[in-house]
């Protein structure tokens, strides 16, 4: 469990030395929270932090101004305070990132109305799967090209699998080189020309099924994407490098659950697959450990005490033990797992963390000193 505790401050090394910091771990385990509290510290730090939220609880949300316009907009909003870096906040709107990224891109204003107002596009684009992990890979690109920023904290979206998000750019450019996607791309008026055989059985069945209106559709949406492609591979190859390299770290949120926690170290030996390391195991939510004696030793040393007035608190100890070491426990194979990454434990705050005060709380907890 200490593992890295011997070099000062891992966490806040890790903030000082990148441009970008991805937390990954499964939902719920408080991967937003953990973000927003980091890019609290690498602005403590003096650096210009951005970080990239992705589904906020409410009043966070509130407390770090993404209830304005402008981040309702998937704009950047500043949070003014008592540090010397800069703290930004972006919440990630699949949807307008979409519309953001047609309208910059698309070679023509006509070209992006149409492709706007297609109706595969309003109605689909954004249910396809991956498209979530798209956008934050097309957020990332464009907040760490931004002058205003020298770091971006990227809270991935709430997937069961890590990879997903590493490998959207992979998905993204493969898709452009898919034979279906060439296809899709023909001008509609060549398309049955250059359309083989089989490839016309399977629209017409696909067209007997969700309609040919459907299908209209979505050639529509993507031979107006004629233009545009390498763009999108080109700032997908450039995420992937930049994902890649020395300028990112990977920082890993858990709890201690032994479901979560195994989750996890899938989590690890996925990215280990993919090349990545995660630099630091965050283990959010856990509780106390008052005793440094073993369980075993609390119990026999306790023992004459728990007939007499003290009974309630000796049974709260025990129990409190028996807990922490459980949740312990718990971790190992995940530690285990990742010798030689920074591990810090936060505690299980007695109140949500709603806002900057209860992100402050947090961060101490993080950050040795
Ligand atoms: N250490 C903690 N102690 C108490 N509450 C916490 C702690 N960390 C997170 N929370 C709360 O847990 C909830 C989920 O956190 P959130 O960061 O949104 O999780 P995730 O992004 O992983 O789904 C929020 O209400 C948050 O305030
Ligand atoms: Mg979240």
């Amino acid at each position: 469990m200490t593992a890295g505790a011997t070099i000062p401050d891992p966490i806040g090394v890790l903030l000082e030395a990148h441009d970008v910091v991805v937390c990954v771990g499964s939902g719920g385990v408080g991967k937003t929270t953990t973000s927003a509290t980091l890019a609290l510290e690498a602005a403590r730090r003096g650096r210009r932090a951005c970080v990239l939220t992705i589904d906020p609880a409410r009043r966070l949300a509130d407390a770090m101004g993404l209830d304005s316009a402008a981040a309702r907009g998937s704009r950047p909003v500043q949070v003014e305070g008592p540090w010397s870096g800069e703290l930004w906040t972006v919440m990630l709107d699949t949807r307008v990132t979409f519309a953001e990224l047609i309208e910059t891109y698309a070679p023509n204003p006509e070209q992006a109305r149409r492709i706007l107002d297609n109706r595969f596009f309003r109605n689909i684009a954004d249910a396809l799967s991956g498209t979530h992990e798209y956008m934050a890979m097309e957020k990332l690109h464009e907040l760490h090209a931004d002058d205003r920023f020298d770091l971006v904290i990227v809270d991935t979206p709430p997937t069961t699998n890590a990879l997903e998000f590493l490998d959207a750019p992979n998905r993204i450019t493969s898709f452009l080189d898919h034979r279906l996607y060439r296809i899709l791309v023909t001008p509609s008026n060549t398309l049955a020309r250059a359309m083989n055989v089989a490839a016309q059985t399977v629209l017409r069945s696909i067209s007997r099924i969700v309609g040919a209106s459907v299908v209209d559709d979505v050639i529509e949406f993507f031979a107006n994407f004629d233009g545009m492609e390498e763009g999108f591979r080109a700032r997908a190859v450039s995420v992937r490098t930049l994902l890649a390299s020395e300028r990112t770290t990977f920082v890993l949120v858990t709890i201690p659950r032994r479901d979560v926690a195994q989750e996890a170290t899938t989590f690890v030996g996925d990215l280990r697959a993919a090349g990545v390391d995660v630099a630091a195991l965050i283990v959010n939510r856990v509780h106390p450990n008052f005793s440094p004696r073993p369980l075993d030793e609390l119990r026999a040393r306790l023992g004459p005490l728990s007939d007499g007035p003290l009974a309630p608190f000796v049974t709260a100890l025990l129990d409190a033990t028996t807990i922490a070491g459980t949740e312990m426990d718990h971790l190992a194979g995940l530690t285990g797992a990742l010798p030689t990454a920074a591990v810090r434990l936060v505690p299980f705050l007695d109140a949500d963390v709603h806002d900057l005060a209860g992100l402050e709380r947090l961060r101490r907890h993080l950050i040795t000193g």
